[in-house]
């Protein structure tokens, strides 16, 4: 990619997104990120971009204008997801659908503010599918902002992890942004082929640290064979186990309840459990299914179990990497803690290439237009006789490569402006 156009890559956590940039020639220019430890990952990794440990509340766009001089800007950015989520934090218990309520939903905005600042020509922004689903009103005052501060041509897509080959599936929604005139990059969006069940998405995966279940669990889980989850226990055991959570079902009267171990209706114990609901509680993955979302918390109960189909653990880092399609090699910091937060956090690789293709493609298009103006001006122009043998023969080239619609390369677009130059500045007389 050119070298001359500076990305910038905000709320850049382990880097996910930006991989994906940088497999299709993107050079990352700068990358902010509050969380220290995710600054050392992603220094490690990329060596070559400048990270900024900072809180992006209390950056200006003049700070970062100064690290990239007057390039054109393309901004990158998942803020913090939380507040949007449909998944409530364990830690603090707030998050899921708070929105603009939460501090962590006015991340939305501070993107929306360094876009104003910087006046990037292309933008990428990632966040949960929930922000478009249950959140319309503040996803449309969102792009309302962004589009009036940027003057950008905006569209946005929910896109699915699985169509991006990573074997997982999870829901991100993508909204882009380009300069006006340059054409849609949703309409160059390709599929990626790969893995559709974790079996072929972990072949091979090198060994690494796993989650050990907690003593507790460990029983409950031996009872839970693959795909399965904790439905299948006795359901005194998995009322014990799931408490409030617990879903039943009264065999007698068939009334459905939840959090008791007795039927509230007519106070039967002899009970069932509900199937079909809950179904990531006291759950193992199986081989031949695509996995779930790989979220940031590692726990065999709430928020999402990433159970081991078979074996007595969790998934590992690297397990859960490859799913996340970070190469095996990608290095992670911090406790194992922290780096599923890390890897949970990230938008797949592939996924975030696959966008980088297309705006890659959209750009191209645009240049092709640019170069056939050219092209037409300089055929049109009457000294066009007096140009050279050769470059008269380079302009047949393109005029024969414009007509069957087939794009310029990097080089035919350079020479093409030299000519341009050359007859429009009279240094042909
Ligand atoms: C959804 S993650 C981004 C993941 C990243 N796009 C990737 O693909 O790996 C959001 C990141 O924003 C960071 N963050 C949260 N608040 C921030 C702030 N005020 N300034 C900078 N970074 C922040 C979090 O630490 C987290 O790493």
């Amino acid at each position: 990619m050119n070298k001359k156009v500076a990305v910038v890559s905000l709320f850049s956590g382990a880097g996910g997104l930006d991989m994906g940039f940088i497999k299709e020639g993107f050079h990352i220019d700068v990358a902010i990120e509050l969380d220290s430890i995710a600054c050392e990952t992603y220094r490690a990794n990329h060596p070559n971009t400048t990270v900024i440990n900072y809180d992006v509340t209390t950056l200006t766009g003049e700070t970062i204008r100064e690290l990239i001089q007057n390039k054109p800007i393309i901004i990158l950015g998942g803020p913090p997801c939380q507040s949007w989520s449909i998944m409530k934090s364990e830690k603090d218990g707030i998050g899921g659908k708070r929105g603009f309520d939460d501090e962590r939903g006015h991340m939305i905005l501070e993107y929306v503010r360094l876009c104003q600042e910087l006046q990037p020509f292309a933008i990428v922004f990632e966040n949960v599918e929930n922000l478009v689903t249950e959140h319309e009103s503040s996803f449309k005052q969102f792009r309302n902002l962004l589009e009036k501060s940027t003057g950008l041509a905006l569209d946005y897509r929910v896109l699915n992890a699985l169509d991006f080959g990573t074997g997982q599936s999870r829901k991100r929604c993508i909204l882009v942004g380009v300069k006006r005139g340059i054409p849609n990059p949703f309409d160059f969006l390709q599929r990626i082929n790969g893995p559709k069940t974790l079996q072929e998405a972990l072949q091979n995966v090198p060994p690494s640290e796993f989650f050990r279940f907690k003593k507790e669990d460990a029983e409950v889980m031996e009872m839970i064979g693959e795909g399965q989850c904790w439905n299948v226990l006795p359901p005194q055991l998995a009322y014990q186990k799931m408490g409030k959570h617990y879903r039943g079902v009264c065999k007698k009267c068939k009334t459905k309840f939840q959090g008791r171990n007795s039927c509230p209706k007519c106070g039967s114990k002899d009970i069932a459990n509900q199937k079909g609901v809950l179904t990531s509680y006291y759950r193992r993955l199986s081989w031949n299914k695509y996995a779930p979302t790989i979220c940031t918390v590692r726990t065999t109960k709430a928020w999402g179990t990433l159970a081991h189909p078979t074996e007595q653990r969790g998934l590992s880092i690297r397990e859960a990497a490859r799913l996340q399609s970070f190469p095996d090699e990608y290095l992670f910091y911090g406790n194992i803690f922290e780096q599923i937060r890390q890897i949970g956090n990230a938008v797949p690789c592939n996924m975030g290439q696959a966008i980088a293709k297309a705006l890659k493609q959209s750009f191209e298009k645009m240049n092709d237009a640019l170069s056939k103006k050219i092209l037409k001006k300089i055929i049109n122009q009457p000294k066009y006789h007096k140009l050279l043998e050769s470059e008269k023969n380079f302009v047949r080239g393109v005029i024969k490569k414009a007509k069957s619609n087939q794009g310029f390369s990097v080089e035919e677009r350079k020479l093409l402006k030299e000519i341009y130059r050359k007859i429009e500045c009279s240094s042909i007389k």
